[in-house]
């Protein structure tokens, strides 16, 4: 019983620390690059803490809930892909972000513009991984459903 609920509240926090990731990851395709230079810092700090969390917060959600023993293969693909997007995050979408901060300084506006879509690429490339891990969390409900 407490178990189950410690699981369950793992899950929660799995799902909104996934969904302030992808939510920040939204920003560089609303907004202009001087904009989003403005407060580039912050944003990338608060992505890398959502990242993070999510992995540590679905692996206590996993093991919770029975570990590999307990989970289909599709929640151990997960885990390889929660691991590809911290990955991502902290070496292809953060020294985007780093970039633009620096072009922002040099004022450089084809560099800032460029460093934009550079994040927008990368971020791009994660919210597929996380619609990928999304879909597999429900994959077992939809194949039974079928
Ligand atoms: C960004 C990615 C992720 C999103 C958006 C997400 C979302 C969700 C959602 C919405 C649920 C509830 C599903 C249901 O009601 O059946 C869930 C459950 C769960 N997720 Fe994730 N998840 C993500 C990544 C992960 C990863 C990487 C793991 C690690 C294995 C994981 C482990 C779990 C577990 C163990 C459950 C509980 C399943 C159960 O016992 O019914 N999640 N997730």
């Amino acid at each position: 019983m407490t178990i189950l609920l410690v699981k369950w509240i793992f899950v929660i926090l799995h799902v909104i620390t996934a969904a302030a990731w992808f939510g920040l990851g939204l920003r560089p395709r609303a907004e202009a690059a001087q904009a989003l230079a403005d407060d580039a810092a912050g944003t990338v700090r608060l992505m890398n803490i959502f990242v993070v969390l999510t992995l540590v917060f679905s692996l206590c959600a996993f093991f919770a809930g029975g570990g590999f023993a307990a989970y289909s293969p599709v929640y151990h693909t997960s885990i390889l892909l929660i691991v590809v997007l911290v990955g991502l995050q902290l070496f292809l979408i953060r020294p985007a972000w780093n970039r633009l901060q620096s072009s922002a300084r040099s004022e450089d506006s084809g560099a800032l513009e460029s460093a934009r879509k550079r994040i927008a690429m990368s971020t791009g490339i994660g919210h597929l991984c996380w619609l990928v891990m999304l879909v597999l969390m429900f994959w077992n409900k939809l194949a039974a459903a079928f």
